[in-house]
This record gives structure tokens, C-alpha cells and sequence, in this order.
């Protein structure tokens, strides 16, 4: 059995956003942290660092963030950018403020571009973000595109063969699947993710796409009650589904 992992009290309160190690200590000692009902006021000492931890923790009552490895769905809304440096609204401005310190910090598993909405997903998890953007874990990707004009109606079995080759790179792309929804709307997935892919993929084709959402990243899709701009912590069940 693996051991449980530990950490100073002052250490996780300060990864997790809430001020400085010496902020913390001096906010232990004042009684204003308990671990299971009881004030924990030596903030040198560890803490058992579970999944429960927020039940268990409480900071002024309430209840501490949740530790670190954590997974979040974001229904990204239009015009944000998945950027820590870039101006403008940034989809980390969608997370509590506080969790902008968190060490390890929060990231989004790939990127959409500023004018695409839909299902983004963020982790402070290296290795399972790695393991959502390596290609060896075939995490396909759909989305809802709607075209400037009407299909020609050869996109479908271009797309399919794979093989086309997008201006400026030196490999084709590989199949991927388009369903016909409307003349002007299709849902496109995607095993791999190339630089503004979707846009340039009917660019390739003579269209324009005017606007783009993604429904789902692997087979987990975009709650229809996860409203844009909110977000949600992601269960077992939801990071299973992204690989399922
Ligand atoms: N393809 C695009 O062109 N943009 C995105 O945001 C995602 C895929």
C-alpha cells in the first residue's frame, strides 16, 4: 500500500493560494485553521494530503481548495484566451483568483483559439496532460463548425481519406471524420490538433468558418448545464470518459 503523502501545514496553504508560509503560520496560530473540528495551530506540522482533504481542513470554517491533482471542464465562452501572459480576458480569469497562485499552477490541456467556445480542459497534472495530448492516446476531438457558405459536398470524403496538406506544413493531415448537419453547419472530429486546424482545414476547401464550438474532447462532452464561462471539477468518472 502506497504511503499516504504529507505536507506542512504552511507549505499547502501557500500552494494553494492563500498567502505567504508566514501569512499561514500566523493564521494558525490565531486558531483559524481546524483539521477534523480541532484548531490546528503549529502550522510546521503535516498534514495528510487526500482527495478528502477539504472535508477535513478548514480554513475560517470553510473549507480548503481542493489539493493538488485536480482536473477541471471549462465551457470556454467566446473571446477569452487560453494564455497566462497574453492581454485581454484569459480563461484563468474564469477560476477563483486565488487559484492563479497555486503551485503546481493550473493549465489548460490544449489550446482553443480566442474565438472558439466549448469544452476546455485544465489540470495542475503533468502527466495527465500528457497523456490527453499524446497522440499514442488517440483523444479525438469534435466540433461544431458553421460555414460562411454552403458545403461543395466533396468535404466529407477529403476529410476522410486524410492526406490533405494545410499552406505552410510539410505533413498531411490524417483522416478525420465530418458529418453533414445543414448546408453552412458540420460537426468535424479530429485526432490530432494542428495550429487553427478546423479553420484552415475549410480554408483548404474555398469556405470560411464563422464560428466554432467544441462539443468534446475524447468521449467526454460538454455538460449542457455547464453554462459558458463556468466550470467544474472533473470526477474519476469524467477523466475516465476523456480516454474512453
Ligand atoms: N481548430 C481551430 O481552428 N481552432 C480551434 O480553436 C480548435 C481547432
Amino acid at each position: 500500500m502506497s504511503k499516504t503523502p504529507t505536507l506542512r501545514l504552511d507549505r499547502l496553504l501557500a500552494n494553494l493560494g492563500y498567502g505567504s508560509r508566514r501569512e499561514m503560520q500566523a493564521l494558525a496560530k490565531n486558531g483559524r485553521v481546524t483539521f477534523d473540528g480541532e484548531p490546528f495551530r503549529d502550522a510546521d506540522k503535516h498534514v495528510p494530503v487526500t482527495r478528502d482533504l477539504p472535508d477535513r481542513l478548514k480554513l475560517d470554517g470553510k473549507p480548503i481548495d481542493p489539493p493538488p491533482g485536480i482536473a477541471l471542464m471549462l465551457h470556454k465562452p467566446l473571446g477569452t484566451t487560453c494564455s497566462h501572459k497574453e492581454a485581454g480576458p484569459l480563461v484563468y480569469d474564469l477560476l477563483p483568483t486565488r487559484w492563479r497562485m497555486r503551485e503546481p499552477a493550473i493549465s489548460t490541456i490544449g489550446r482553443l483559439d480566442k474565438e472558439t467556445s466549448g469544452l476546455l480542459l485544465l489540470t495542475d497534472d503533468g502527466a495527465l496532460l500528457h497523456r490527453v495530448i499524446s497522440p499514442k492516446s488517440h483523444v479525438a476531438k469534435r466540433y461544431r463548425v458553421t460555414l460562411d457558405r454552403p458545403l461543395r459536398g466533396d468535404e466529407e470524403a477529403t476529410f476522410a481519406e486524410g492526406g490533405l496538406m494545410l499552406d505552410g506544413e510539410t505533413k498531411p493531415l490524417l483522416p478525420a471524420v465530418m458529418e453533414t448537419l445543414s448546408p453552412t453547419e458540420a460537426l468535424l472530429t479530429l485526432s490530432e490538433g494542428r495550429y487553427h486546424q478546423v479553420r484552415r482545414m475549410f480554408a483548404a476547401m474555398g469556405n470560411h468558418v464563422t464560428a466554432l464550438h467544441r462539443e468534446s474532447v475524447g468521449g467526454l462532452t460538454l455538460p449542457a448545464d455547464l453554462e459558458a464561462g463556468t466550470f467544474r471539477l472533473m470526477t474519476d468518472a469524467d477523466i475516465a470518459a476523456v480516454f474512453a
